[in-house]
């Protein structure tokens, strides 16, 4: 019995902690970041924007940390984005995605 119960506790541990992290917007996709942006007229999906965000993790963290979108201005994104593609095999339809999902999160 009390087996069960410690192995209860570290996945209920484990749960919250997933919770938490999911609950971190300043990365991950969220449907308000798919309504911002469909209310500027776009027909975004959080779908879309969950394929962007692994093509962006997936394809920009290899160098360096994933940069938080937040912290930079969407011309400084405009600005950097075509070097860094550059490094990246991405095709021009992923980097789009790439960049919707970024400034879906500025
Ligand atoms: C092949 C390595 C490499 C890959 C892949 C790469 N980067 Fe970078 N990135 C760098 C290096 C090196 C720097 C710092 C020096 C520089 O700015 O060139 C940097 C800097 C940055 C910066 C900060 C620049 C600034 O002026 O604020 C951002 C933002 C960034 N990368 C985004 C991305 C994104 C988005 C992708 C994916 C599309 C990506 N990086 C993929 C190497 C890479």
């Amino acid at each position: 019995m009390g087996k069960i119960n410690s192995r209860l506790i570290v996945l209920s541990v484990f749960v919250s902690l997933i919770a938490c992290s999911a609950g971190s917007s300043l990365l991950r996709p969220v449907a308000e970041d798919a309504l911002k942006l469909q209310s500027s007229g776009r027909i975004v999906t959080l779908d879309t924007l969950k394929t962007g965000f692994r093509l962006y993790v997936d394809h920009c963290s290899g160098c360096h940390n994933l940069h938080v979108p937040k912290e930079k201005t969407k011309e400084h994104w405009e600005a950097v984005f075509p070097e860094m593609f550059l490094r990246t095999k991405l095709s021009v339809s992923q980097q789009e995605l790439v960049k919707i999902y970024v400034y879906s999160k500025l």
